[in-house]
This record gives C-alpha cells, structure tokens and sequence, in this order.
C-alpha cells in the first residue's frame, strides 16, 4: 500500500495556484493508498502572524481541504501543532541538516531577501517539512513545482539518517500534477502565482466572486498579438491562462486552442473565466456549508488521533536509533 503524505500553510485563503497545483491532485489519491493531509500550521509561524487571524486561516483551510473533496472516510486530515511528534521529529531532523544545505534553499533566499531579521524558524523549516513526511513513511508527496527542493532535502535528510542510524524512513517521491505544476500570476506571468502578492489583481483567490474572478482574468497581462496560442516563452501570460482552463475543465491545451482559434482575447478570457467560475461555484458552495459546522471540529479531533498514533510510532524509532533516552535496566 502507497502512503500520500501532503501539506498546505493556513496563511489566507489559497489561490488558484495551490488549488491547481496540489488540492486538484488530492481526492483521486484517496483511492490510491493511505492518505494523509495536514494544516501546517507551525510552518506558518515562521514569519509574523497574527493570532486570531491564524486561527481563522486553519479553520478556512480545514474546510476548503473538505470542500475540495477530501473524504475523512478515507483520509486522515488534522492540524500539525495538534501531534507534537512533529516539532520533536523536527528538531531531531535539524540536527541532521547542515547550515549551508539550509541556506541554499531558494524559499528561503526568497523569503529573507531584503529584510533586516529573519526568524530562526525560517531557515529550519525545511526540517520541519522533512519530518512532517517522513513520521508517516511517506511514498509519494503530491505538490506543486515550488516544493521540488525542499523534497529532495527530505530525501537527504532520509537517506543521510537510515545510512548513520538504520534504517528508519521510507524514502519519498515527488508528484507533480499533469498540468499546473506552477501557475503563474496574472500581472507578471514569469513569476508564480503567490499567497504573498501585494497586487491583488495578480492572484485568484479560491473565495472570490464570479465577479471578481471576471474583473482578474479580463485584467490579466498577456501580449499584443492577439492569437490564443500556447508558447511559454514568448506568450506566458496566454500560456497560463490556456493551463488554467485546461486544468479545470480537464480539455486539452490544444482542443482549447482550436476553440479560440481567431477569436481574440476579449472572448478567449471570457471563456476562460466562465470554465473557472463554473468550476468553483459548487466548490465553494459545499465550503460555505462546512466553514461553520460542529462536523468538522469532530473530522480534526479524529485525524489527530489517528496522526499521533503513526507519528508518535516512527518517533520513537527515530529516537531509539539514536540511542535518545534510557534503555530501562
Ligand atoms: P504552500 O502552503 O505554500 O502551498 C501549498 C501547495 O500549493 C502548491 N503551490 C502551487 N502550485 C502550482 N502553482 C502555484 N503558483 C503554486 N503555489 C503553491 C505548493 O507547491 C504546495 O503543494 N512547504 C509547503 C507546506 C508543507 C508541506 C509539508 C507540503 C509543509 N510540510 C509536507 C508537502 C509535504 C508550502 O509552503 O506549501
């Protein structure tokens, strides 16, 4: 049996990119092996949040994780700071990475670019990362293309562990979705598209109205030429929206092409709007009805008993093949 291990920040409402990127990958791996999701919420914190806002940000991702077809009948969903194996298997794996492996991580790089201080917490997330994988013998990790370095530090830090204390971890592998692995942003389409962004026209948001989702892709950068082609080099803007669509109507780049073919952009991004739309409407109905229901606490409280007791099992081997603790004499 397969184990699918995955994870999402409660850091605002997601967008299209971590949508289509990893909770569009999510719900067919259901039937795949054993499935298990998490709100990471202590990698949150590795830059300033505020309290009550976090809060909100781990119920809302908890919902959209439901609404976007995880079935608690057959995946494990809970909260990262609810099984605190992670934070023990965390710092055990901090002491496994090295300084300079850290600091050539390129979210790092990103993340402390310009700023006068970092939290220390920053620079040891991706251990942290490595532990939320590895406490559950993880085979596969479904992600987006932005998370490629930080597996394969997992996979390091597996290897480097199982080779210096025995053999412990599963070693895990990356999957990217078919298409989407790294949607890009609206307003500069060399870049993806990001949480983070300040432009607001940049980013789709999973919550958005209709009429918000029209307004964002009508003003979405593209180029002068005028033909719906796909051409990531000299057309990224045209390019993404042309991998938006196709990733939630499930229609080929090309059928996509052949429908716009000498329609222009005013319809092209018409009907590229109206498939995403369509797409969400139900999808967020089904969020709205979850977002305040008692249901969903009992869906949290039982995925953290069932994650404690698979994280709590392969932290006491890590520990023991480290010869932490007392051997009872
Ligand atoms: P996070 O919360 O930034 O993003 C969640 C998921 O969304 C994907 N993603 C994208 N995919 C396509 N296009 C984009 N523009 C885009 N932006 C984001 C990400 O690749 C990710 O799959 N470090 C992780 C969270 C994490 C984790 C884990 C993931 C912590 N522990 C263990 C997997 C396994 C992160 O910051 O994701």
């Amino acid at each position: 049996m397969k184990n699918i291990f995955s994870g999402v920040q409660p850091t605002g409402v997601i967008t299209l990119g971590n949508y289509i990127g990893a909770f569009m990958q999510f719900p067919a791996l259901q039937d795949e092996g054993r499935t298990v999701y998490c709100i990471v919420d202590e990698h949150a914190i590795t830059v300033p949040q505020d309290p009550d806002e976090l809060s909100n940000n781990i119920r809302t991702l908890a919902a959209t994780y439901l609404a976007t077809g995880i079935d608690p009948e057959k995946s494990i969903l809970f909260i990262q700071s609810e099984v605190p194996a992670h934070a023990q298997a965390g710092w055990i794996l901090q002491c496994v990475a090295s300084i300079g492996e850290l600091e050539r991580m390129t979210q790092f790089k990103d993340k402390s670019n310009g700023k006068e201080s970092v939290s220390a917490g920053l620079l040891t997330y991706p251990p942290l990362m490595a532990a939320d994988i590895l406490l559950y013998n993880t085979h596969v990790v479904p992600v987006g293309d932005d998370q490629k370095q930080h597996i394969e530090l997992t996979r390091d830090l597996a290897e480097r562990f199982n080779k210096r204390y025995g053999e412990v971890f599963v070693i895990p592998e990356i999957q990217l979705p078919k298409a989407g692995a790294r949607i890009k942003s609206l307003q500069e389409p060399t870049k993806k598209m990001s949480k983070s962004d300040t432009n607001t026209k940049a980013t789709i948001r999973f919550l958005d109205t209709p009429k918000q989702i029209e307004k964002k892709i009508k003003s979405a950068v593209t180029d002068s030429d005028g033909i719906v082609a796909y051409d990531e080099v000299n057309k990224p803007g045209v390019s993404n929206l042309l991998t938006i669509e196709s990733a939630v109507t499930g229609q080929t780049i090309d059928a996509l092409v052949k429908k716009y073919d000498g329609l222009g952009y005013g319809a092209f991004k018409e009907g590229v709007a109206t498939s995403l739309i369509e797409h969400l409407t139900p999808i967020q109905a089904r969020f709205n009805e979850l977002i305040d229901s008692p249901e969903l606490d009992q869906i949290l409280d039982e995925g953290a008993e069932k994650a404690n007791e698979i994280a709590q099992s392969t932290l006491k081997k890590m520990e023991s093949a480290m010869g932490l603790g007392r051997k009872r004499r």
